[in-house]
């Protein structure tokens, strides 16, 4: 008999533990034609918020050692066309949506969430909290814990599906984070958004990013987000999708060892579009050959 590898992230029923990285897979469409979607445990679109937004300044992606470093500005367009241009799309398929969702304010976050209310075939919203705050001096929300709580108790208040904070890793404290989300209303965590970095093209001594900074993914990162990962899950009793640098199926159970429940591919859709569904298959082989009858038993299975 082969292993259950269904798994649950608060009211989301995942048919396997595998999903993408939001901003690594569009919104569904662009690789719709290379990977079949059915085979997903869910799908995680593009940030959205609540207008259009353009983005940063090209060149928008570095390529550098074991990974990549992005700015792309978070352009989207806007959470009224992602409903009509989008939705149709999605519902289409057999698997959960989770929207990632981001705002320069706590009230765009909220009316990002109140607008997703009225769509029954959004069932989660992941909040991206690496944005800039632009009422308080536009740090992140999700470097600063009191903005981080007000954000995440704002969708919480306005809505009632499925609530996902996506902690940044550059926190002192990763734990205090994992825990402001659970005692905020979460229903999980999604874990890590990139590593701020920078890059230079010495030809020029000019920077390889127009926006100058950026986020580094990518497997140079996976490590860090292990280590993370396993911190948070010892400590706060909520499902974790774990994310940093996987593009085998060994790093994926490296994260469900570790503590995590899913988990998501980002960079490595870019190079091969058809990594989560092998992925799917590899973690599936793994658990029908240690003779796992559910998934669970392989959950922060980690030995100390
Ligand atoms: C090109 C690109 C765009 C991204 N866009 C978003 C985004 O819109 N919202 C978000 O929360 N994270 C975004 N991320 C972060 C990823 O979802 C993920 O957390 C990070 O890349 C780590 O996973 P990876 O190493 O597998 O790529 C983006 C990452 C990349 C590389």
């Amino acid at each position: 008999m082969r292993t259950d590898i269904a798994v649950r992230i608060g009211g989301l029923e995942m048919k396997n533990p595998v999903t993408v990285a939001s901003g690594t897979f569009g919104y569904g469409p662009e690789y719709a034609g290379l990977v079949d979607l059915n085979r997903l445990g869910a799908i995680t679109v593009k940030g959205i918020s609540p207008q259009p937004v353009q983005g940063n300044p090209t060149p928008r992606i570095a390529e550098v050692p074991c990974g990549m470093i992005n700015a792309i500005g978070l352009q989207n367009p806007g959470v009224e066309a992602f409903c009509r241009d989008y939705i149709p799309f999605l519902r289409n398929y057999d698997l959960p949506v989770i929207v990632n969702i981001w705002g320069r304010t706590v009230e765009d976050y909220i009316e990002v969430a109140q607008r997703f209310e009225s769509e029954p075939d959004v069932d989660a919203l992941e909040i991206n909290v690496s944005c800039p705050n632009i009422k308080e001096g536009s740090k992140a929300f999700g470097t600063q814990i009191d903005s981080f709580k007000r954000v995440v108790e704002a969708v919480r208040s306005a809505s009632k599906k499925t609530i996902i904070p996506k902690l940044a890793p550059h926190v002192p404290s990763i734990v205090d984070y994992a825990q402001a989300a659970l005692d905020c209303g979460a229903d999980a965590i999604s874990m890590i958004n990139t590593i701020p970095a920078m890059a230079i093209d010495l030809s020029n001594r000019t920077p390889l990013l127009g926006n100058i900074t950026g986020g580094l993914s990518g497997p140079a990162i996976h490590p860090v987000a292990v280590k993370l990962v396993w911190e948070a899950a010892s400590a706060v009793d909520l499902p974790i999708i774990a994310m940093g640098g996987i593009s085998s199926t060994e790093d994926a159970l490296d994260f469900i060892v570790a503590g995590a429940t899913a988990v998501a591919v980002g960079t490595e859709n870019f190079a091969n579009p058809a990594v989560t569904v092998e992925i799917v298959e590899g973690i599936q082989k793994y658990l029908d050959a240690n003779g796992m009858t559910k998934i669970d038993e392989l959950i922060g299975s980690l030995k100390i």
